[in-house]
């Protein structure tokens, strides 16, 4: 044991004469009392100050995105001062705030509500909505996080996504609920009226399947999956028109975009028709001695029309062919009746032809080129039902505008690509055939391997459309097939 360095005797002398030392205090003891008591004099007036005149930017964790920069500084707005500014501090409520504070951390539900409301009235619209069999909606804060810094939100990470797509719980349990809803509970794409889109029906256990990433789990697109045709009776071969007596057009030959025009966006492509695209070697001609005379498109009354009053065309003909005198003009118009007759054997039986003949009149095999599809008649390419003392009825063709309605695509953006590598068009002989890309075609890039980004919103949205706050009816560009008439195009 070390020797001590003062002895008890010494330490004593410290007190010799002052024996009332524990009296007064030390001054080390005096400024402890000192420091505690403004310290706590300072809290309660920093409290008294804070709540009459203190800023809350003091307590911000974190500066607010540039989307909300305009009222960043007013918490209220997102956040709920309910329980401290109501002025009544009760045993209740200031246990809510611990309970908030030190349980739960931020209580989101509140600032939902408020993110909710303020978007209502800003774009007329609430962001709740998803998927009507969605067992827990997840608050908005989850995928759109504040307090991160200045720039614009954070966009929303597929991991947000996989929380329930990738969980098979999740969606076993959604699968369940759903099955209890109307399917009219689902239809979250509406499109504008204007357009045709492509609408399978909902799968009986809805879309619930596992999903983990793009390029694994996710399931191959339903059109594809369940190997639908398009119903469409408009006759139309790709392969054909690729042949090599297809006679060029302007010089040049046919390319997918002679018929398939990009909209103005470039996202998508305009629909097709008949003058645009058919008609340069589609004439619609009849008699191959007056080339020069056509059908008119579109319409068969007008047909009907145009076809009992051929002596007037013929007399136009003569006419434009620079024919003056009327008896010259007459002879013209019997010479011209006179060959067709020899033709066809009777007016009904020309209408006949014109209306229902697939392959009413073949020119000789070694006519140039640009005439050799002309004279062919409505069937040809339409589908077409006799009815009886009027024109027959021409199914009308449907032009679908969107394919696959759940998810986005942009052209533009893959103008690199070939188009026959996501369509296989070239190949296809029947209007029956579906051309649209497998998943594959999109794994090739849309992969780690393929070093694209893959993340869910970059195909898909999350919330549904604006139509459903007001809680409009399925708009009138809806197009749905049914899955029979699907099955068996007519
Ligand atoms: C645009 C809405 C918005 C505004 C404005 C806003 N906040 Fe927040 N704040 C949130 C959200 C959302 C959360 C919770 C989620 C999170 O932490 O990302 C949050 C969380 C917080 C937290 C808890 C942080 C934590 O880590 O637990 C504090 C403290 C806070 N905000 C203070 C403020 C203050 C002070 C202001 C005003 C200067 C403010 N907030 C303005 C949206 C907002
Ligand atoms: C006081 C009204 C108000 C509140 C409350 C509010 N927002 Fe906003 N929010 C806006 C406005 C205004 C914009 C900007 C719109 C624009 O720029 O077109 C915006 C933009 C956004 C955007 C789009 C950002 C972008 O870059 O496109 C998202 C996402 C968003 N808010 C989510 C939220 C969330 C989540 C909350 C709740 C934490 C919330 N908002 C609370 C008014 C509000
Ligand atoms: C809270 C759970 C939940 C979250 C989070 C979630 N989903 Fe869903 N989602 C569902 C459910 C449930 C369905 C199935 C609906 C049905 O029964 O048909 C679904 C269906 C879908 C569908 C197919 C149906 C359709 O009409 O489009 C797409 C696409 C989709 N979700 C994309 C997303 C994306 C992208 C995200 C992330 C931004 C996301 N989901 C986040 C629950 C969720
Ligand atoms: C002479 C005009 C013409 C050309 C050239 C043409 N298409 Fe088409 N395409 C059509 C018509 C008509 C339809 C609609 C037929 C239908 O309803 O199936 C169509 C439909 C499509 C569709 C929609 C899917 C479908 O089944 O309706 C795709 C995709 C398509 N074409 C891709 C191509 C590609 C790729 C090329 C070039 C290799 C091409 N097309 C060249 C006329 C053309
Ligand atoms: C560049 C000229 C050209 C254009 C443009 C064109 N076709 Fe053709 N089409 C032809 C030729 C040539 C044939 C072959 C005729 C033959 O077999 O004698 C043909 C044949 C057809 C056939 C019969 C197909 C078969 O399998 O035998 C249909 C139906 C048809 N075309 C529809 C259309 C439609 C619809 C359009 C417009 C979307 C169109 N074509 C545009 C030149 C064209
Ligand atoms: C070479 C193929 C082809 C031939 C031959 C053809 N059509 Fe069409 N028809 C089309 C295409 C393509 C459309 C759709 C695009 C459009 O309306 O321009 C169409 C559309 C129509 C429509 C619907 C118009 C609408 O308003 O929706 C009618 C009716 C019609 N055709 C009648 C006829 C009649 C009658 C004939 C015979 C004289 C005929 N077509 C010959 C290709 C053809
Ligand atoms: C990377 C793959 C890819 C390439 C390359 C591609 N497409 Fe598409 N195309 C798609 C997808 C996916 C859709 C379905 C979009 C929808 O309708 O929802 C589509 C739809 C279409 C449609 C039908 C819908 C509409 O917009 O009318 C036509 C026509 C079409 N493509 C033509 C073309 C032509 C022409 C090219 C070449 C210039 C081309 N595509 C290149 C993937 C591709
Ligand atoms: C490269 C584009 C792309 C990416 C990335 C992508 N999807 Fe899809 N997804 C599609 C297309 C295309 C469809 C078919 C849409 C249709 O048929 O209308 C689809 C269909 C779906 C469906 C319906 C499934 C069914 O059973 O038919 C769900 C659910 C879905 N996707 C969720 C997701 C989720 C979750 C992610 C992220 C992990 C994701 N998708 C990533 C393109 C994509
Ligand atoms: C040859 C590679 C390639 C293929 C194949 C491909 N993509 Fe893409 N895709 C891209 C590139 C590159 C971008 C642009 C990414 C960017 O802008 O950051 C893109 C962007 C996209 C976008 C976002 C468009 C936008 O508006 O920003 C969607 C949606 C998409 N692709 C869907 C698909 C689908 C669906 C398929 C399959 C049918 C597909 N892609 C096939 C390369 C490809
Ligand atoms: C599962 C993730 C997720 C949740 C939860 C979520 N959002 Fe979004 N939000 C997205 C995605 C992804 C986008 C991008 C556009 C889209 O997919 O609709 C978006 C876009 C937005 C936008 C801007 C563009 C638009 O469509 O108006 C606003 C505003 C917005 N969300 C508000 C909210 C509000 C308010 C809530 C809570 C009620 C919420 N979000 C909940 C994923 C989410």
């Amino acid at each position: 044991m070390a020797a001590p360095r003062r002895t008890q005797k010494q330490i004593a002398e410290r007190y010799k004469g002052n024996l009332g030392y524990y009296r007064s205090l030390h001054p080390w003891r005096r400024a402890r009392f000192w420091i505690s008591f403004l310290a706590i004099i300072g809290g309660i007036a920093g409290i008294v100050l804070f709540q009459t005149r203190g800023r809350e930017i003091f307590f911000n964790p974190g500066k607010i995105s540039s989307s909300h920069a305009r009222f960043a500084d007013d918490c209220a707005q997102c956040h709920d001062q309910s329980l401290i500014s109501s002025g009544t501090l009760t045993p209740s409520t200031f246990k809510a705030v611990l309970r908030d504070r030190f349980s739960h951390g931020v209580a989101f539900e509140p600032i939902d509500q408020k993110c909710d409301a303020c978007h209502l009235k800003q774009d007329r619209r609430t962001h709740t909505f998803h998927e009507a069999s969605v067992v827990q909606d997840r608050s908005c804060s989850a995928c759109h996080q504040e307090h991160q810094g200045p720039g614009p939100l954070k966009l929303v990470t597929s991991s947000n996504c996989v929380s329930c797509h990738g969980s098979a719980e999740v969606m076993q349990a959604s699968a369940q609920r759903g099955m209890q809803l109307s399917p009219q509970a689902f239809h979250r794409h509406p499109a504008p009226p204007q357009q045709v889109v492509f609408e399978l029906p909902r799968p009986s256990r809805g879309y619930t399947q596992k999903i983990s990433s793009f390029w694994s789990g996710h399931p191959e697109f339903q059109l594809n999956r369940e190997q639908v045709r398009d119903p469409d009776v408009l006759r139309f071969n790709h392969q054909r028109h690729f042949a090599a007596d297809i006679p060029p057009v302007n010089g040049k030959r046919l390319e997918c975009n002679y018929c398939h025009r990009p909209e103005p966006d470039g996202r998508y492509y305009q629909r097709i028709s008949f003058t645009a695209n058919c008609q340069a070697c589609h004439l619609l001609q009849f008699d191959p001695k007056n080339p020069e005379l056509t059908l008119p498109h579109g319409n068969a009354t007008a047909v009907r029309a145009f076809l009992r009053s051929l002596p007037m065309q013929y007399a136009e003909l003569a006419v434009k062919k620079g024919v003056t005198k009327p008896n010259e003009i007459q002879a013209f118009v019997t010479k011209q009746m006179t060959q067709l007759r020899e033709r066809v054997r009777s007016g009904e039986d020309f209408e006949q032809q014109v209306f229902f003949v697939t392959d009413p009149y073949k020119p000789q095999r070694d006519a140039p080129p640009g005439v050799r599809a002309s004279y062919y008649g409505c069937a040809l390419c339409h589908e077409v039902k006799p009815v009886a003392n009027t024109a027959p009825m021409i199914t009308k063709p449907i032009f679908v505008d969107r394919w696959m309605p759940q998810a986005n695509f942009n052209h533009a953006k893959h103008a690199s690509v070939k188009c026959d590598d996501c369509h296989h068009a070239i190949q296809s002989r029947n209007t029956s055939d579906i051309l649209m890309p497998t998943k594959a075609n999109c794994v090739t890039c849309h992969s780690p391997a393929g070093k694209v980004v893959a993340a869910c919103i970059t195909c898909h949205t999350y919330h549904g459309s604006p139509s459903l706050v007001a809680g409009a009816a399925a708009p009138a560009g809806k197009y749905s097939f049914k899955q029979t008439a699907v099955g068996n195009p007519p």
